[in-house]
């Protein structure tokens, strides 16, 4: 039979790559979804797995939620990357990220130690976790062995996410690993980060939708990598006869002001026509440079990047170039009718009553 696995947060980017990974491995998969006003699965339609997934509603803020999500889904693998995942967002509601991005982490653990030891566990860690230390360090790409230096609630929420997961490591034998993994992007990435923010805004001024890009803090320098890519990271560290932490990087770092540059030249426009610096886009605190060295997951995982920056602005503004064509054709896209699954696929504790 083949192996079960639990993915909280299976309608966000990652969510929804590792999910066709995962079913691509023969896996069954699980995933968690938050109820909304309005139904929220246009990631999973894009990558044509929406009737291949199972389906749990549950909030991140209710335990016992999260204990039936794994009594029902019995997992061998549980992947947490449900979170509050907007450090801009994190400064407006300091709180609740506390609450979502880092107790939750918690919450689940502690599920798991009651209900389901056994599973292996991956968290969700970031590179913002070493925010100042990638200017103290001069640029020098970051391992697993650096210090951390959080600036922003997220990445403090983060930080105590990273240490419960090796405290439960540690203290309850749990196998669990952090990945701490540096951005990634691709065309399944939400509009309000910089990079799909960018390409969509650039594919709209080409085609004559819009006429202008407003942006905040263009120096800011962030290895981007391509999100299908480092959720394969995810699946690795959970194949290891050990639980470990592993940084997944490109091990290259860009500005913002370079991605728009890049951006803008695949559209075969003059981006000085179009940038606009806006206050409302600046953070109170903003991590200034960010690059990671990837080589510990080299050497144990066998894991190495393959989009780099040039490859990646590609992708991704042909992409949206692509899609705004084809909207302006008439074509209809998943997040124009939402849509709920079938309902075998939704599975709730009334079933198993
Ligand atoms: P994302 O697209 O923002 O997805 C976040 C997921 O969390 C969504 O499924 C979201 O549901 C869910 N969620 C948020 N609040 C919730 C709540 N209260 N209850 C239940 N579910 C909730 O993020 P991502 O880019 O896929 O990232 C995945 C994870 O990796 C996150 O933990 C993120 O912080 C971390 N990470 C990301 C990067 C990166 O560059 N992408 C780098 C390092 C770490 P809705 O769809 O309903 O909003
Ligand atoms: N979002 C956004 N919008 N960012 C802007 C803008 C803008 O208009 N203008 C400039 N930036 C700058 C931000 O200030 C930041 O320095 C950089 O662009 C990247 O911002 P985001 O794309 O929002 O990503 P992030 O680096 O803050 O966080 C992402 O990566 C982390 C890993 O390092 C998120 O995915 C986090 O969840 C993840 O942990």
């Amino acid at each position: 039979m083949g192996k079960r696995a639990l993915i909280t947060g299976i309608t966000g980017q990652d969510g929804a790559y590792l999910a066709k990974l995962l079913l691509d491995k023969g896996y069954e998969v699980y995933g968690t979804y938050r109820r909304l006003s309005t139904p929220n699965f246009w990631r999973l339609e894009y990558l044509n797995i929406f009737d291949k997934v199972n389906l749990i509603p549950i909030d991140l803020s209710d335990h016992g939620s999260i204990v039936e999500a794994l009594k029902i889904s019995e997992p061998d693998e549980v992947y947490h990357l449900a979170a509050q995942s907007f450090v801009e967002a994190s400064f407006e509601t300091p709180v609740a990220t506390g609450d979502i991005t880092g107790l939750s982490t918690t919450r689940i653990l502690e599920a798991i130690r009651q209900v389901c030891p056994e599973a292996k566990f991956y968290n969700a860690a970031t590179s913002e976790m070493f925010g100042k230390t990638g200017l103290l360090n001069g640029g020098k790409p970051l391992n697993e062995n650096d210090v951390f230096r959080p600036m922003s609630p997220y990445a403090a929420a983060k930080l105590y996410s990273y240490w419960i997961s090796r405290i439960y490591r540690e203290g309850y034998k749990i196998f669990a690993v952090n990945g701490i993994l540096f951005n990634h992007e691709s065309p399944l990435r939400g509009l309000e980060f910089v990079t799909r923010k960018i390409a969509n805004e650039v594919a709209k001024i080409k085609l004559g939708l819009s006429k202008e890009l407003r942006l905040g803090n263009l120096d800011a320098k962030r290895d981007w990598g391509y999100a299908p890519e480092y959720v394969e990271s995810m699946w690795l560290m959970l194949q290891q006869e050990e639980p470990d932490d592993y940084v997944i990087a490109t091990g290259e770092a860009h500005s913002v002001k370079e991605f728009v540059e890049k951006a803008f030249e695949i559209a075969g426009l003059n981006w000085e026509d179009y940038l606009r610096v806006d206050k409302r886009f600046m953070r109170p605190l903003d991590v200034p440079c960010l690059v990671g060295d990837f080589s510990k997951a080299e050497h144990m995982l066998g894991w190495r990047p393959r989009v780099k920056f040039d490859k990646l602005v590609e992708i991704m503004v042909k992409e949206e170039i692509n899609r705004w064509s084809r909207w302006l054709r008439g074509e209809k896209f998943p997040w124009d009718a939402p849509n709920y699954p079938s309902e075998n696929k939704i599975f709730t504790r009334a079933l198993r009553m």
